[in-house]
Order: structure tokens, then C-alpha cells, then sequence
């Protein structure tokens, strides 16, 4: 009797000792679920907010590149189309409210660059090839006021000087 007294307690202490272990692991992995979840339901705001911007910046790249060869052909309907996807992307970098390293993104975009886009599809439209020059030289230099601002003066954008990708043809029909 006293044995099985013993054999009891023995027993009750193990599986106290274990339900102890099996709830505290499974808060761990229920924080550890949740931590993910919000990973990937973009409410860790700083990781989605990076990712976004260097895609839009990207884009930006990509789409102002392509402008500048348009524009030096003189293909003023391309231009237009590439001068309206930078302002698209710009547009989106305005709505998305990004703050990067306490910076102001996209009040930034709208101040600092908006203007010399501006001043590039005024050029377009008017199909002025000298003004679309230096107002594009302007655009560029806005890029990268932009990123010496925002402590990334190591990103320097230029004047592109070969077409890129290399499959299409920027000249007018
Ligand atoms: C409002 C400020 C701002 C303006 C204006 C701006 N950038 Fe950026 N750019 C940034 C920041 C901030 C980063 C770094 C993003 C990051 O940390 O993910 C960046 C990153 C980049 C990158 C690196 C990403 C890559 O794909 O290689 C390129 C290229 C770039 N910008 C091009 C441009 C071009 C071209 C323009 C102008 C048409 C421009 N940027 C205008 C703030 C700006």
C-alpha cells in the first residue's frame, strides 16, 4: 500500500511535469504561428514596406530608362507611354505611405520628383527634343538628390547610354 502510495505520487509528479511541458510548447508554437501569419499577411510593416519600394524603384529604373531613348528618337508616343509609368509608379509610392529610415518617401516622390516628370511630358507634348533633354537630365538628377537624402547616395542613377533590353526598337514608324 505504501509502495503504490509512492508509485502514485511518482506518477502524478511525471505527468504534472509533462502537461507543464506539452502547454508550454504549444504557446510557442502558437506565438511562433503567429509571428509567421503576420510575416506573411504583410502586417510586419517594415520587411513588406522594403520589399515594395525597391520594387517601385525598379520600375522606375526599368520605365525611365526606356523613356530616354524614346525621347531621343523623337517617338513621342512612346515617350508618353513611358513618362506615364513612371508617374504611375510614383503614384503608387504616394498612396502606399512609405517611411523608410524616418524618411518621408512619399511625400519625398511627390516633392522631389513629380516636378521634373512634369516637365518631361511638357517637353512630349510639345515634342521638343532639346527641352525633353534637360528636363530629363533634370528628372535623373532628382533621383538621385532623392537617394542621397534618404542615405543611399551609393545608388546613383545616369543617362543611360545603350538601349537596353536589347529586343526592341525605340524608333518611330
Ligand atoms: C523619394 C525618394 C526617392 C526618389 C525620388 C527616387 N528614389 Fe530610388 N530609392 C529610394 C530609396 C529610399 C531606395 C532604397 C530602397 C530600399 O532600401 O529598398 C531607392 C532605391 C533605388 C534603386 C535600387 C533598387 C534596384 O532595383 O536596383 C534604384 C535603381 C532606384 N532607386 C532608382 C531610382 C530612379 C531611376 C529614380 C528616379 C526616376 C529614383 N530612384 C527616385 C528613394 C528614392
Amino acid at each position: 500500500m505504501k509502495n503504490n502510495g509512492l508509485l502514485f505520487i511518482t506518477l502524478a509528479i511525471v505527468a504534472l511535469g509533462f502537461s507543464v511541458y506539452a502547454v508550454k510548447t504549444s504557446h510557442d508554437l502558437r506565438t511562433e504561428n503567429a509571428a509567421l501569419l503576420e510575416k506573411l499577411s504583410g502586417a510586419d510593416q517594415e520587411a513588406n514596406e522594403e520589399y515594395e519600394l525597391a520594387k517601385a524603384m525598379f520600375y522606375m529604373q526599368w520605365h525611365s530608362g526606356k523613356l530616354w531613348f524614346a525621347g531621343k528618337n523623337q517617338n513621342w508616343e512612346l515617350a508618353a507611354f513611358y513618362a506615364h509609368e513612371v508617374e504611375e509608379t510614383i503614384e503608387e509610392i504616394e498612396e502606399a505611405q512609405v517611411e523608410e529610415d524616418g524618411h518621408d518617401i512619399s511625400t519625398l516622390v511627390h516633392t522631389m520628383t513629380l516636378p521634373f516628370l512634369e516637365q518631361v511630358e511638357e517637353a512630349i507634348e510639345k515634342k521638343d527634343v532639346v527641352v525633353f533633354e534637360s528636363a530629363y537630365k533634370n528628372l535623373v538628377q532628382s533621383c538621385n538628390a532623392c537617394h542621397q537624402v534618404t542615405g543611399k547616395p551609393f545608388i546613383k542613377i545616369t543617362i543611360p547610354e545603350v538601349p537596353f533590353p536589347g529586343n526592341q526598337d525605340f524608333t518611330k514608324d
